[in-house]
């Protein structure tokens, strides 16, 4: 298996302008459960063992403040930090013990394309609690960037991560057997595109879409079959215009994977997914997957 100091992507942060709205949301809607709560700050949970894997902060405006990885060992993620700093990365906190309620030991940069990465190692874990229906933990962050190739080859000779597939406007890349925990999709500008949560099975992405739609948030693009990485699909839009998706069946791959190209994923005229079904994506999704950018340095 290929040598990833990276294991895990374990949670996103996001800066929201109602927080309280975000929170009721993401509990009552999406399938998350509040497991701590600062001044200004709401930790959200899945059904799984991460301690949390999502963070919403009060903001300005809707924004992606950080994307945290888990690093394999110490020595693993001290190894990171050097990588990072000699591939121009701006350090926003060297290796420390950290202080958020999931603990461990971490530091914090700003990749050269603007988004804020944090790798921790040793942080909190928490007993699954195996609720069926909803998300288990983080799937993929999917990353706009007006520079792919550079942000591709910063993720894989700065982080350990491997290309598993290079669709026309995507590259896709794995730290563990999943095709993907990032992806990048060529863009005007750096940005969100969009967070997707890991659901325990197509049923669930289904009965989930359901409970989404019933609570006035339209699918935005599926359910369908994604071409690579071969997982199902369901896109909305959250209340701040954050665009997140549920997913499951992600394909497992090891080093015996072909690494796919553009000749590769081409569909028939008017098809965007594998089963043929998937409506075409709502302008609504498409704008709010170019809406949402880094916090500001
Ligand atoms: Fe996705």
């Amino acid at each position: 298996m290929h040598d990833f100091p990276v294991e895990a992507l374990r949670s996103v942060e996001l800066g929201v302008p109602d927080i309280g709205a975000s929170v009721e949301f993401y509990t009552k809607t999406w399938g998350l459960q509040v497991v701590q709560q600062d001044a200004d700050k709401v930790f959200l949970a899945g059904s799984g063992d991460d301690f949390h894997i999502l963070e919403l902060k009060q903001s300005t405006r809707a924004e992606l403040r950080k994307v945290t990885f888990r690093a394999r060992s110490r020595e693993d993620l001290l190894k990171l930090h050097s990588l990072c700093e000699e591939a121009g990365a701006t350090v926003l906190r060297a290796p420390q013990a950290l202080t958020a309620p999931s603990g461990g030991f971490g530091f914090v940069i700003r990749e050269p394309q603007g988004c804020v990465l944090e790798f921790v190692h040793g942080d909190l874990r928490r007993q699954p609690s195996h609720t069926p229906l909803v998300p288990v933990r983080l799937a993929h962050v999917n990353i706009n960037s007006a520079e792919i190739e550079a942000l591709s080859d910063f993720y894989r000779n700065s982080l350990g991560f491997r290309l598993t597939d290079r669709s026309r406007m995507m590259a896709f890349l794995c730290c563990n057997q999943d095709h993907h925990s990032v992806v990048l999709a060529e863009a005007p500008v750096n940005g969100l595109n969009h967070i997707a949560f890991q659901m325990p099975d197509l049923e669930s992405v289904m009965r989930g879409s359901g409970r989404v739609v019933d609570a006035g948030y339209p699918i935005g693009w599926g359910v369908g079959r994604h071409g690579p990485g071969d997982n199902v699909f369901a896109y909305f839009v959250d209340p701040h215009g954050v665009v997140i998706e549920y997913t499951a069946e992600v394909l497992q791959v090891d080093e015996s994977y072909r690494v796919g190209g553009p000749q590769d994923w081409v569909w028939p005229p008017g098809r965007t997914d594998q089963w043929g079904i998937a409506p075409p994506k709502s302008e609504a999704c498409k704008k709010a997957q170019q809406a949402v950018g880094f916090s500001a340095p």
